[in-house]
């Protein structure tokens, strides 16, 4: 049931994404490409304008979900009272679609026009977004509970070994596959590299680590191992257990890498908020209210 309810939670927030961007497109089709000096001909020009009934609309839709995005989230990571309004990795799920829909519903506001001193907070907001997306990378790469609390260093050790141990004892593996699957998988190799070394080592062993499932799919077939089942289930524990190791391996370096992210990724968020705040002090003052 977890998994089902999980999956239509992001399925909505996917589908309400989709739908924004396509009707935010067919929407201004044939105005936003258009010269800046031609738009006031359009006869849209007056909605999808920044002030525009639509335009200014989009403009605060946007930044407000951008706010509760990340309160939402910061409250709920930090107020033991709503520790168990639950889990944290949903809080983050909903902070990451707050945060991405709302960026493009601003950048719909701007009429992809960026002037003044709020461009500033524009491309702060571009940073922040872009920078989430590298955050929320380095975050799975740092195993959790599913209430986002870091997995200590023995309990990954002893998970690892037990996922070793069901493909020895509970499929029979035979010692020379287990060794292949071993040798390829030894957290060691990981201990020492560089920040970048592990990012390019990460995004290599996408191909390396299918190109050694195939090679153990064929390994198991001559063994004799048909059974589709069974088969199954190998390759996923195996899948497991390699991205389990590369994950010990680098469980330092990425908690290193996770603390300077946080250092790029609040400044330019609270330049963000603090320029808008200012944007919006000085359009008020000149009397843009929208519907108010
Ligand atoms: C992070 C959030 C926001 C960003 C990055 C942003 C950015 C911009 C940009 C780039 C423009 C066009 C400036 C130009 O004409 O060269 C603009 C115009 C405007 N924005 Fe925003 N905006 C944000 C939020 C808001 C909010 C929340 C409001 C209203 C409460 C608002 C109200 C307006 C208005 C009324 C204009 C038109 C000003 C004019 O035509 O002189 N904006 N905004
Ligand atoms: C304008 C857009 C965004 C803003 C203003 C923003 C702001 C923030 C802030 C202030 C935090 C710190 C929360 C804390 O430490 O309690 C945070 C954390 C985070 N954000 Fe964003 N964010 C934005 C977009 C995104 C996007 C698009 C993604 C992913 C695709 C993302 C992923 C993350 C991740 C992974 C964390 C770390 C969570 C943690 O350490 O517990 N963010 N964000």
């Amino acid at each position: 049931m977890k998994g089902k309810f999980h999956t239509l939670y992001v399925g909505i927030f996917l589908l309400v994404g989709i739908l924004s961007i396509i009707i935010l497109i067919v929407n201004g089709l044939s105005y936003y490409p258009l010269p800046i000096e031609e738009r006031v001909f359009s006869n849209l020009h007056s909605s999808l304008k920044p002030s525009g009934a639509i335009g200014h609309g989009i403009g605060i839709i946007g930044t407000l979900m951008m706010i509760i995005g990340v309160a939402s989230y910061m409250i709920r990571k930090r107020m033991r009272r709503m520790f168990d309004w639950g889990y944290l990795k949903y809080w983050l799920e909903f902070h990451i679609f707050m945060c991405t829909v709302g960026p493009i519903l601003v950048l719909f506001h701007t009429a992809f026009k960026f002037g003044g001193i709020v461009a500033v907070s524009f491309w702060s907001m571009v940073v922040v977004v872009l920078s989430g997306v590298v955050g929320r990378f380095i975050y799975i790469q740092i195993p959790r509970t599913i209430q986002g609390k870091e997995i200590g260093i023995n309990e990954l050790n002893e998970t690892e070994l037990v996922l070793t141990e069901q493909l020895q004892f509970e499929y029979n593996l035979n010692k020379e596959i287990i060794e292949s699957i071993s040798s390829s998988t030894q957290p060691l190799k990981y201990i020492n590299m560089s920040l970048s070394m592990s990012m390019f080592t990460v995004i290599k062993e996408i191909f390396t680590f299918n190109s050694f499932l195939k090679h153990l799919k064929s390994e198991l077939k001559k063994q004799g191992i048909t059974d589709h089942n069974k088969h199954h289930k190998i390759i996923h524990i195996t899948k497991q257990k390699m991205i389990l190791s590369r994950r010990i391996g680098m469980l330092r370096t990425m908690q290193k890498l996770f603390r300077y992210w946080h250092i790029f990724h609040l400044p330019f968020a609270f330049s963000m908020f603090i320029i808008m705040l200012i944007h919006v002090g000085v359009t008020i003052a000149f009397g843009y209210r929208w519907l108010f």
